[in-house]
């Protein structure tokens, strides 16, 4: 089977890692890729953005699954090109990829269909946003409606930081097009939990639950970056309650979205909230998780690539998943001044001495090859440092020794992704 895998982060690199274990694969291709995809994959020169270009390139390769890691090209409607022109692709079409692509949309649905979520009003002119929230309740949370690579959500704790905030997203257009529209809504207390699964927008098979880092800084002080570090399992939820969250978060929105004639098929990633009342949804997203999808599927015994296959043919068979096991974390280490500006090429040392270990994978989230063919970061997060054990504790103290002996210059990352975890079991 040939596969080509659009992407160039950390979560691409885990999908190539567990996509090249398949004894189904016969090729995989990476569009853009990385340096640590290039692993796995033939990488090609085509943006993730590039649709037409990723189409001509499926097409003439005679590509059985397309595989896409971003939203961007979810959103901006990838499975509905390829589709007419009968390639398969793994992922929700243009239409239902809106439950990441506009956050106004994607509560509308959640009330329509009965999923629980933060109270909330919807602006597009910047003076009656500003009039509400001098008003509303503090703390607030701010959200550009459109795409803004994870960082377009700001938790406002005075009238002044919303104004602010309000000012960056819809006047000086922070976000460019995003921000023109924001929803502002309350804000939820209690402990986060990441919950996918793969559905052809009939059957659900969840895959395993996970804890995702948002903050920049230890403690979740600073502000929110795409993902600083994850674990899997969540820990705080015992496994066997995930099914109950699945059958109030996830559940009714695809039935409901199936029922109306628009089923979506994919993955479904809910971000959820446990608060005193039971889950509230605090946003979907229509692809896999980064950095989760880097925690869960080492824990995944089961082959990745027929699933993916059946729902990108229109129908789920597989009936459970296999997993190990094992808990399984990842730290993401940073170049100096992410998630603002910072400054890229920097010569990575130390990547040598960990490949070929059992218990560990340094996924690429930002590489490239030099001219002298060495290892440089290229992006704001660089690498998602990963490893399983039988605890998390073990896990957790793989992965620090692991990110001991790798450097490059700026390179931050925080230090405090388990052990809050650890002391909830102890
Ligand atoms: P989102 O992109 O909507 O998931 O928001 C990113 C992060 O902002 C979430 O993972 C939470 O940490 C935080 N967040 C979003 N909405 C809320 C809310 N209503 N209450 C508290 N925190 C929130
Ligand atoms: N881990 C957050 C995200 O993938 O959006």
């Amino acid at each position: 089977m040939k596969v080509l895998l659009v992407g160039s982060g950390g979560r691409e690199h885990a999908l190539a890692w567990k996509l090249a274990q398949s004894p189904l694969l016969t090729k995989l291709y990476a569009a853009p890729g990385n340096a640590g995809i290039a692993q796995h994959a033939e990488c090609v020169a085509i943006p993730a953005h590039d649709i037409d270009g990723l189409l001509a390139f499926a097409l003439r390769e005679k590509i059985d699954l397309t595989l896409v890691g971003p939203e961007a090209p979810l959103v901006a409607g990838i499975w509905d090109k390829f589709h007419s022109q009968g390639l398969k692709v793994f992922g929700p079409t243009r239409d239902t990829a809106l439950l990441e692509g506009s956050k106004a949309f994607s509560k509308e649905m959640m009330t329509k269909y009965g999923v629980p979520t933060a109270a909330y009003e919807v602006f597009t002119h910047v003076k009656e946003a500003k009039h509400y929230v001098i008003e509303a309740e503090m703390p607030a949370v701010i959200k550009a409606d459109g795409l803004a690579a994870g960082k377009g959500v700001v938790i406002c704790d005075s009238a002044e930081q919303a104004v602010a905030t309000l000012g960056q997203m819809m006047e000086e257009k922070l976000f460019g097009e995003a921000g023109s529209k924001v929803v502002i809504e309350k804000k939820l207390e209690g402990e986060e939990l990441s919950i996918l699964v793969l559905t052809d927008g009939k059957k659900i098979l969840p895959l395993a639950s996970a804890r995702d880092h948002k903050r920049v800084y230890d403690h979740d002080r600073g502000p929110n970056t795409g993902g600083m570090g994850a674990f899997s399992p969540s820990m705080k939820i015992p496994e066997q309650e995930i099914g109950a969250i699945i059958d109030i978060a996830v559940r009714p929105i695809l039935e409901g979205m199936a029922r109306d004639g628009r089923p979506y098929h994919g993955v479904l990633y809910a971000g959820i909230m446990m608060t005193k009342d039971g889950p509230f949804v605090l946003e979907y997203n229509c692809r896999f998780g980064d950095p989760e999808t880097e925690v869960i599927l080492p824990r995944l015994r089961s082959d990745l690539l027929p699933v993916l296959m059946q729902i990108a043919g229109g129908r789920l068979e597989t009936e459970t998943l296999e997993w190990h096991d094992k808990a399984c974390l990842t730290v993401v280490m940073v170049s100096g001044g992410y998630p603002g500006t910072y400054e890229k090429g920097f010569p990575i040392r130390g990547l040598e001495a960990v490949k070929g270990q059992d218990d560990v994978a340094v996924f690429h989230a930002g590489t490239a090859l030099n001219a002298r063919q060495e290892v440089v970061t290229d992006g704001g997060r660089v690498l998602a440092v990963t490893a399983w054990g039988d605890t998390l504790k073990a896990a957790h103290d793989r992965v620090y020794q692991v990110i001991s002996g790798i450097h490059f210059e700026g390179c931050f990352c925080r230090r405090d992704i388990g052990p809050k975890a650890m002391e909830v079991l102890r």
